[in-house]
């Protein structure tokens, strides 16, 4: 979608918004896969509730986007203008074990600048790729950890009251890929208490989950990582493989020859093909499983 009234987009700027027209936005994706939209850069949290209120009042539709590793957007014109957050600097700021935030900062940076300061517990979460603020909103976890469990308080902008808020302890909820966010909430920063550790161990950490993830996923490839969210006590990887369906395409979308769960763009996939590719998966297990596979990756439709 594009914003054509030169008084929105002067009230936008005038809001610290950088506005770009028409950007492709399978360039802002792991995937490599999305159509084209006006993109929103917001550089101060504070105006993010007057920016939603003006976008609401001109009726322009908005999504928002984090570092574009967990989701599938469509292909075409979009009909949202994109909103996401602009890095913060400094992005990380440790006091103690207590180490506060910015969502926009980068998951694998922010894990590798605590275990310099002797803060660890985070090291499975190394080769995630994204945002903290999307992995906070998935609840991303590997090896054993989430980040969930180190989190303290999350400062959001919710959708619902139109502001920002602090939450706290009780107010948050952490499962499997799952979280008590609303999907038009917006992660501004978090505060996380981590355990101190010699950075020589959680080194050793990194690299030992560093050579799982390498053996196991195609870090190579254009991915979202995994498709789809593990059943209860089941793995999805290991049904789709014993389906004999690695490798299996539409069009340029493909399952990984490494890791069934891992569907990958080869070339120049479409959301079409991904979707399609998605489904047919998903029918291929019900089918021989009796399991209904859910999405893990966000898809952004329209509703
Ligand atoms: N397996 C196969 N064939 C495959 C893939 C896996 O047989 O093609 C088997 C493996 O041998 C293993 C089991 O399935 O016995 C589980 O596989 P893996 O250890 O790779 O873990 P996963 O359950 O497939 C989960 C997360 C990953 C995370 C890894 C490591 C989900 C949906 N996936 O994968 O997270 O990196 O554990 O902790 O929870 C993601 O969320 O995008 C993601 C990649």
């Amino acid at each position: 979608m594009r914003i054509n009234d030169p008084n929105l987009i002067a009230a936008l700027v005038a809001l610290g918004v950088e506005h770009r027209a028409g950007v492709s936005l399978a360039q802002e994706t792991s995937l490599g896969i999305g159509g084209d939209s006006d993109l929103l850069r917001v550089h101060r949290h504070d105006s993010l509730p007057e920016i939603v209120r003006l976008l609401r009042q001109a009726r322009v539709p908005y999504r928002f986007l984090g570092g574009g590793t967990n989701v599938l957007l469509p292909d075409g014109e979009l009909p949202w203008v994109v909103l996401q957050l602009a890095r913060q600097d400094p992005d990380v700021r440790i006091e103690g074990n207590t180490v506060d935030v910015d969502c926009a900062a980068d998951l694998g940076r922010m894990v590798t600048t605590c275990a310099k300061h002797d803060l660890g517990g985070m090291e499975g979460l190394i080769g995630v790729p994204g945002t903290v603020g999307g992995a906070l909103r998935m609840n991303a976890g590997a090896y054993g950890t989430q980040i969930g469990s180190f989190v303290r308080e999350v400062k959001v902008y919710r959708a619902a009251s139109g502001q920002i808020e602090i939450l706290r302890g009780a107010e948050l909820n952490f499962e499997y890929r799952h979280t008590s966010f609303a999907p038009n909430d917006i992660m501004l920063a978090v505060r996380l208490e981590l355990p101190s550790k010699p950075y020589r161990q959680i080194l050793e950490g990194i690299r030992i989950c560093n050579e799982k993830r390498r053996a196991s996923q195609p870090l190579n490839q254009k991915s979202a990582g995994c498709i789809f969210k593990n059943p209860p006590g089941g793995s999805a990887g290991r049904m789709i493989d014993e389906l004999g369906l690695k490798g299996h395409s539409v069009g340029d979308a493909r399952v990984s020859d490494r890791h069934a769960n891992f569907f990958v763009n080869a070339g120049h996939a479409s959301a079409k093909d991904m979707l399609e590719l998605i489904d047919y998966v998903r029918r291929q297990v019900r089918e021989h499983y009796g399991v209904e596979l859910e999405e893990e990756v966000i898809v952004w439709k329209e509703s």
